[in-house]
């Protein structure tokens, strides 16, 4: 092959090589999850599992089931809205509505019972008033 057509072979093959990629980023969503299960099985199974039970790889990912530490509400928000360790952060990404939602959806799944709904002002109040797109 010439080589103006390996260069045009390589232009055509560059966004099949981007789409390979896609599955597992936590950055291209395909649409912006609505209910906190959505928010759970588009950004955080990728790590914790879509059982909950986390896992050890570059990090160690900690078990959202049975997890004592969901009790606290404020607890996950911070969590979620700023990272933690190696986790990172998702106030940039996800609005408050749907950090309450996810924090609500993994108080109540896993073999977790804290029912309490969070709410998104309690997200305001405990991280901020920082909205995303
Ligand atoms: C890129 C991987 C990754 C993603 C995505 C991720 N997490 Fe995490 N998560 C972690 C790691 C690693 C920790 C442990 C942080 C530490 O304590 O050092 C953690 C910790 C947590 C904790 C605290 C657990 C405890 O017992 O202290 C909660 C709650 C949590 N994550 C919820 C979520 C939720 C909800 C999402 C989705 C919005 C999410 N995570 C997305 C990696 C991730």
């Amino acid at each position: 092959m010439k080589p103006h057509l390996i260069a045009a072979a390589l232009l055509i093959l560059a966004p099949f090589a981007a789409w390979a990629d896609e599955p597992g980023s936590v950055t291209t969503l395909h649409k912006p999850p609505v209910t906190g299960e959505e928010v759970y099985q588009q950004i955080c199974q990728s790590c914790h599992m879509a059982n909950g039970m986390g896992g050890k790889g570059a990090a160690t990912i900690p078990a959202l089931a049975g997890n004592p530490h969901l009790a606290n509400a404020d607890y996950i928000i911070i969590t979620v809205a700023k990272g933690r360790g190696a986790m990172p952060w998702f106030d940039d990404i996800l609005a408050p509505t749907q950090i309450a939602d996810v924090a609500t959806y993994v108080r109540t799944h896993f073999g977790n019972n804290y029912p309490k709904p969070v709410t998104e002002a309690e997200v305001k109040a405990v991280a901020g008033a920082k909205t995303s797109p």
